[in-house]
Parts: C-alpha cells; structure tokens; sequence
C-alpha cells in the first residue's frame, strides 16, 4: 500500500517537499544576504552590473528569506500540524501538489524578474502583476486545502496552533490582493490603484501585516505545536493562548502607521498605530511567556537537546524584538531610529532570531519522523548549528544598534550657526566596521545552514520507506 494513495494515511509527501525545499531557499536566501552584507563592505562586488547590484539584489534576498524559506516553512509546518491535530488526510492530494509547485514557480518568477529589475516598487510586494496573480491562486488554494481539512477533521477541538495558522492564511490573502490592485500597462509594468498617501497607507497597512501575520501569526502557529510535542508537556495554559490569539489579531490590524511616522499621513492616524503598537506589547509578551512556561519541568532537557534550544532562544527573540518593536514606534523613537541601521537590526532579531531559528526546530523535529528515521543523523551537528546561529545572530543585532544610534545622532548633531556637525559620507564611514561584523554574523548563520542541509540530506539518504509509511499512518484519535 503507498502511502500516497491511502487514505488512512497522513500525505507526508508534500510535507516532505517542502520541508527540503526550506533548507534550500535558507542557504540561497541567507547566502544572498552575506553577499549583499559584504556589498555595503566591499561596494565593488556590485561588479558594476545592472542585475548584481545592490538595490536589485536587496529585494530579491527579502523575498527569498520571507517567501521562500518562512513560506516553505509555513507551508510544511502548517500541512504537518493540521493533519495530525485533525487526525485526518488532507483534503486533496491534488491541491496539495498545486500549492507546492505554484509556490515554487513564484519564487522562480521572482528569481528572474527582480535581478532584471522589474518590480512595482512596494517593498515585499514587489513581484509584478502576472506572478501576484499566480500567487494570489495559490494561496486562495492553500486555504482551501487548509480549511477543507480542517472542516473534515475527527477530533472535536481545532487545536489552538490551526487557529494561529488559520488566521495567518485568511489576513495574507486579504492583504496580498488589496494591496496588489492595480492597473497593468504591459506584461511586466503595473500601477498601483491608489494615489499618494493613500498608497502608502495600503502599503505599510500590508507591510506591517505581513511582518504580523506572515512572519508572526503563521510562526506562533508552529510555536504552539512544536514547543510542547517537543518539551514533552502540554501547553503551559489553554486559556492564556485563547486570549493571546484574539488580542494579537485584533491589535494587529492597527499598527501599520508607524511605518509613517513624519510624513504626510495624518497626524491622528499616525499616534493611533503608536499607540496600538505599544498595546501590541503585552499578547506578544503573553505568547512569549506561555511558550516559555511550557518547558516548566523539563528545563533540564536543554541541557541535551539542542532542538529544544532552538525552539526555546526563538522565543526569547521574539520577546526580545516585540519589546524593541513598540519602543522604536514611539513618535520620538522613530525619529532617531528610522532610515538608520537600528530597523535593520531589529528586523533580524525577528527574522533570524525568531522566524529562522523556530524553523530550524521544527524542521529538524519533522525530518527523522517524515523518514522514518528516529533522530537526526547527527546531535552534534545540530548543536554545531545552534551555536553558529546564535552567536551570528547577537553579532548581526548588536552591531546594527550601534551603527543605528551613531547614525542617527550622527545625522541630527548640528552646530550653534545651525549648520550640519557631519557630513553623510562621515556617517557612512564609521558605520564601516558594524557592516563588516553584521557580514561575519550573517556568514555564520549561513554557515549553520549548511551543516544543517549536510545532516538533513544524511538522515534523509538512511531514510526507511516502510518506517516512513507507517509513521505517516493516522495514529489513534488522542495520540497526536
Ligand atoms: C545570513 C543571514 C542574513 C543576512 C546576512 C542578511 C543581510 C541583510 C542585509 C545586508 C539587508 C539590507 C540592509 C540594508 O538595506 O541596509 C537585509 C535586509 C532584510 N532582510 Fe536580511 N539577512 C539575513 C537573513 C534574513 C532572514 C532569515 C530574513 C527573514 C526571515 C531576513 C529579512 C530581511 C528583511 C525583511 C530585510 C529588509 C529590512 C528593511 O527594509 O528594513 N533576512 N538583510
Ligand atoms: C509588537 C511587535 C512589534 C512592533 C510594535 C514593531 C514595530 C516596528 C517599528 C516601529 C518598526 C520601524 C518602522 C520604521 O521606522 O520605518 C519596525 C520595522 C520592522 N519590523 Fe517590527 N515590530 C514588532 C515586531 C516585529 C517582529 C516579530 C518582526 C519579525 C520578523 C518584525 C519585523 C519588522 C520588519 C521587517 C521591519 C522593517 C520594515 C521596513 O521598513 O521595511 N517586527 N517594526
């Protein structure tokens, strides 16, 4: 019997595909972006070519590292979680293979088309119409799979992770086909439906979103399903993650406008997303906490596992970035924080510390249980990882803070005639050792990438089919 075909089988199959193609796109999206790290380091590796350079490349490492690998993440993660929370198959095969390589073909597109410089200019939306539109059916196809399965479900509870995921999948899609309004004017050249501040609006409404509910929501998902199968204990508390789910999605929604702060967004709606994003503070801390609180009584197992590590310094990320998040939304913050170094490195305290090093954890908890192995082929190798994933990590955010609050005092010093004390190129040169650190960070966590792809591919060359089969059969309802 194929586990392809059966029905009383979980489809590993697709799950499996993506989990790979995750580890692939990290090391290209990762190594894209020490390429382009060393680019503000060395600016003759823009080769003085018009598809090298930076501003190209800049674009298509976000969509890479966002899209691509959290996307597959997400994807994988997602389609793992509700089957066996749900106890049943997904519900179809054949949709299932369509958003693989739906998904696949977009970032392809991507690939080609923004080294070529085609973009709309709306960052992480720069993909053009015709490829907005296939993503658009994919992920409208996602949802379908996602929902149908849950609505076939034979438990009589939707576990608290679906909902996480489930609101993920529902916001993307709105925002994604707001935001993507426009008119076309050939195959490769699109302009936005809406005017001036307007389209601002729309854009960070949608960007900020994007970081709440692709790079957020779709990752505490992973985080409640992740964290307690790997502690071994059950979610610190049920209600504590109710209240977070409600209180995160409806604060969300509100706190684009501090993207806008000074500009000519009206006043009123600029100190309404401050406050909301100080708000924001306190769901994303009662997430944090629960996450960390599950581990009460198995702390000692960090001692052994370094998935765990993973998936517990994520969470302390996340605390972290949250923290800093409401902080920088602060108008007189933003001042100094905005256009400097310091948005970039609270990005990647988001991005590598959290959405990366929770997906490194769950991937490794999925690979040996989607091949039929019992561990990962190599312990050592994993925690060889976490410690080239941390320490890259502290030394990407920690240097970008200090070369954002030099540039940002830098840039505001003026002298008793009202004169500017530096010039821009004086702000530029003593940001030049934090770049090369932030580079030497960023090749470490790439680094880590690699060990990870050699241990994935070596556990998944001694993968056992048969044992992979009957893993992948639905187990009794209770046991997930
Ligand atoms: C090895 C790891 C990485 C390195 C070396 C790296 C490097 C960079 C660099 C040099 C930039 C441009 C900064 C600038 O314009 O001054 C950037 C931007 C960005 N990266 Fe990464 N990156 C890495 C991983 C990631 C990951 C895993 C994610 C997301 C999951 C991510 C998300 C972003 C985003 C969203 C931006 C744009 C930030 C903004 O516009 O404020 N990066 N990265
Ligand atoms: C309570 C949570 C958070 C709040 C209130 C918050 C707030 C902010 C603020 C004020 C900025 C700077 C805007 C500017 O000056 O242009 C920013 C930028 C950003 N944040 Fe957060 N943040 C939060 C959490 C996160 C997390 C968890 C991530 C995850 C990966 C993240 C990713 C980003 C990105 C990608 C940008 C750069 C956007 C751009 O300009 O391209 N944030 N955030």
């Amino acid at each position: 019997m194929s586990t392809a075909i059966s029905p009383t089988a979980y489809n590993y199959k697709v799950v499996r595909q993506f989990a790979i193609m995750t580890v692939v796109w990290g090391i290209l999206g990762m190594g894209l972006g020490v390429f382009i790290a060393s680019q503000l380091v060395w600016p003759e590796l823009n080769f003085g070519l018009p598809w090298t350079t930076f501003g190209r490349l800049r674009p298509l490492h976000t969509n890479l590292v966002i899209f691509a690998f959290g996307g597959c993440a997400l994807f994988a993660t997602s389609y793992y979680v509700v089957q066996r929370t749900c106890q049943t198959r997904l519900i179809s095969d054949g949709l299932a293979a369509f958003t693989f390589w739906g998904w696949q073909a977009v970032i392809l597109g991507a690939i080609v088309t923004l080294p070529l410089g085609y973009t709309t200019t709306k960052e992480y939306a720069e993909l053009e119409w015709p490829i907005a539109i296939l993503l658009a059916i994919v992920w409208v196809t996602y949802a379908v799979v996602f929902f149908g399965t849950i609505v076939k479900r034979k438990t009589k509870h939707i576990y608290v992770g679906n909902w996480f995921y489930g609101a993920f999948i529902l916001v993307t899609a709105m925002l994604h086909i707001v935001n993507h309004a426009s008119l076309p004017v050939s195959l490769f050249k699109s302009y936005s439906a809406y005017a001036g501040a307007t389209d601002a609006m729309i854009q960070w409404w949608y960007g900020h979103n994007a970081v709440g509910f692709f790079l957020t929501t779709g990752f505490l998902g992973m985080m409640y399903y992740f964290v307690p199968k790997q502690a071994e204990r059950p979610i610190y508390s049920y209600r504590l993650s109710i209240v977070h789910f409600w209180a995160l999605i409806t604060l969300y929604i509100w706190a684009g406008p501090h993207h806008l702060h000074y500009t000519a967004l009206p006043d009123w709606a600029q100190s309404l997303g401050m406050a909301m994003s100080i708000i924001l503070l306190a769901p994303s801390w009662g997430g944090m906490i629960n996450g960390m609180m599950t581990l009460s009584g198995a702390w000692h197992k960090l001692r052994t596992d370094p998935i765990l590590r993973f998936l517990v310094v994520s969470l302390a990320f996340y605390g972290m970035s949250t923290f800093e998040g409401p902080m920088m939304a602060i108008k007189t913050v933003n001042s100094l924080s905005h256009y400097t170094d310091w948005t970039i490195g609270h990005v990647h305290a988001g991005a590598l510390g959290w959405v990366a090093m929770i997906s490194i954890g769950a991937i490794y908890h999925m690979i040996p249980r989607l091949f039929g192995r019992v561990q990962m082929h190599s312990v050592g190798l994993i925690n060889t990882h976490f410690w080239l994933a941390t320490i890259g990590t502290v030394l990407y955010i920690a240097s970008m803070w200090v070369n954002g609050i030099t540039q940002g005092l830098m840039w505001r010093a003026i002298n008793d005639d009202g004169t500017l004390t530096y010039s821009f190129v004086e702000a530029l040169q003593a940001s030049h050792p934090g770049f090369i650190v932030r580079a030497l960070g960023g090749a470490f966590f790439a680094t880590g990438m690699l060990f990870m792809a050699y241990n994935v591919w070596r556990t998944v060359r001694a993968s056992d089919p048969a044992q992979a089969e009957a893993a992948a059969k639905i187990a009794v309802v209770g046991a997930h």
